[in-house]
């Protein structure tokens, strides 16, 4: 699979640009594996964010600020992906995000890229 895509931005670009180093967050979302992210998560994440990724896990209710809900374009505003793998791998000080240092940066791209395709609000929707 990231052989396969690897390939495919190889002859998209041409190949002619393969020498050149990319910057590394753009490097590490093209190449995010979001089938690998949605094991990660279910193992990681699940208990405050949800199975579904609405913020409604288990240990939600019980928590305040309360998690993120990922399903809403909201909570996406303004947020780079390579602000939410820094956010993932650091956590959020003062609140139940604890920090997943544990998480290599394309460990935490590949989850953010899945939790990206669990949006399902159109921006701007309550
Ligand atoms: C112990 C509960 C808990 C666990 C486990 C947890 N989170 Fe969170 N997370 C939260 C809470 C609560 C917030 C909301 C913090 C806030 O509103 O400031 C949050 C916020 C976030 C944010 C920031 C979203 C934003 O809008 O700023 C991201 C990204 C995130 N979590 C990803 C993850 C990922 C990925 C995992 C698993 C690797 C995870 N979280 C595990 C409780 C948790």
């Amino acid at each position: 699979m990231l052989l396969a895509t690897s390939a495919l931005l190889l002859m998209l670009s041409g190949g002619a640009r393969a020498a050149e180093p990319p910057p590394r967050p753009s490097e590490a979302a093209r190449s995010a594996d979001a089938g690998r992210g949605e094991t990660l998560y279910a193992a990681n994440c699940t208990a405050c964010h949800g199975a579904l990724a609405d913020g409604r896990g288990p240990a939600a209710v019980a928590l305040t600020p309360r998690p993120t809900d990922f399903t809403r374009a909201a909570s996406w505003k303004g947020r780079s992906d390579a602000d939410m793998v820094a956010l993932v791998r650091a956590g959020r000080p003062g609140t139940s995000m604890t920090a997943f240092p544990h998480l290599s940066e394309a460990e935490a791209a590949d989850i953010v890229a899945w939790l990206r395709t669990r949006v399902t609000t159109p921006p701007g929707a309550p």
